[in-house]
């Protein structure tokens, strides 16, 4: 006979380096952080899908009315025969907005991490849009990355929608406009996305509704890596909170560690005070004149902006002028 085991949760089979690396590098930090990117896996997706649901959430609905309602304009605005590459397509459902008011588009190009996602949606659009020259890229927006030879002389535009762009610390965020436009190349348009800032209780209220879906969205992450790392996080020890810090611009996304405790991750150990958190996500807001002077340090000239009629998120229309280092 041998004495039972202590229970201890089986190591996951295969751990993916890259994100145990940043998981242990933010929780390391005096601010403890761990980066947005990893809040989409399957129940995180669902997850996000439900908030664009939700009465508080306004961002998603209302980018989704401006495309509908100026569409044709949007549309007008991109040369005969462009290729349109979209960064960080993931679903469709943006594009497909806009796909109806662009009758000369030479191809769409959606560019996404995910190679097997983007087949599947690329086939999916293709029978909704059997006319449409579809050619999907797998590659990390992020991180420079080259079109489709066959694409080399057409008229380029690019569209960055959903505010992903406030996800990224403002020089960050420049820096990928500035390498958005040497993909592009002079002359090209960008139509992007972005969230405008407002009322702080119509923010705060967005990003902590009251039926808890993004609580659950920010908790969900501790569920992911105590799987895919095999770390016991206790999800009844955190909490998820989330305000507009009106001096930075920005929404903080937080998750509160509700007394001291001691949390394992692939073996280290890491100390959490009580009151101590994890910073999760920032979600910048910009004012019109605010964004046009980002977009400008970036090379892009505004040409274009859309709002709904409350004011509450923008649809700009740019233009790369001079293509800059960043
Ligand atoms: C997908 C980055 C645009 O910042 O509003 C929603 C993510 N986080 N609720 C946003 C999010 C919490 C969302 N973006």
């Amino acid at each position: 006979m041998t004495a039972p085991l202590p229970h201890l949760a089986p190591p996951p089979a295969r751990i993916d380096r890259s994100f145990l690396q940043d998981v242990i590098a933010g929780l390391r930090a005096p601010q403890k952080s761990l980066s947005a990117k990893y809040f989409y896996d399957r129940r995180g997706s669902e997850l996000f899908e439900a908030i664009t649901r939700l009465p508080e959430y306004y961002p998603t609905r209302t980018e989704l009315a401006i495309l509908d309602r100026y569409g044709p304009e949007i549309g007008a605005g991109l040369p005969p025969g462009a290729a349109l590459v979209e960064f960080g397509s993931g679903s469709t459902t943006k594009v497909r907005r806009l796909l109806p008011h662009l009758a000369d588009l030479g191809a769409y190009v959606p560019v996404d991490v995910s190679a097997e996602f983007l087949r599947s949606e690329a086939e999916e659009l293709g029978r909704d849009f059997p006319r449409l020259r579809i050619e999907p890229v797998a590659a990390d927006f992020t991180k420079p990355f080259d079109l489709p030879d066959d694409l080399k002389d057409a008229p380029k535009a690019g569209f960055f929608p959903g505010s992903t762009l406030g996800n990224f610390e403002p020089e960050m965020a420049a820096g990928l406009l500035a390498s958005f436009a040497r993909t592009l190349g002079a002359g090209a348009t960008l139509i992007v996305g972005i969230d405008l800032v407002k009322d702080k209780a119509v923010l705060d209220a967005a990003y902590d509704d009251a039926a808890g879906v993004t609580a659950a969205f920010n908790l969900n992450l501790l569920t992911r890596i105590n799987r895919e790392l095999g770390a016991d996080f206790d999800l009844d020890g955190f909490a998820h909170q989330a305000f507009f810090e009106e001096n930075l611009g920005r929404i903080e996304m937080h998750l509160v560690s509700r007394r001291s405790q001691l949390v394992t991750v692939a073996g280290i150990p890491f100390h959490f005070a009580s009151g101590e958190t994890i910073h999760t996500e920032n979600s910048y807001k910009y004012t019109v004149p605010g964004f046009r002077a980002l977009a400008r340090t970036a090379g892009w000239e505004h040409a274009r902006v859309w709002t709904d009629p409350d004011g509450l998120f923008s649809v700009h229309a740019l233009t790369a002028s001079t293509i800059r280092r960043h």
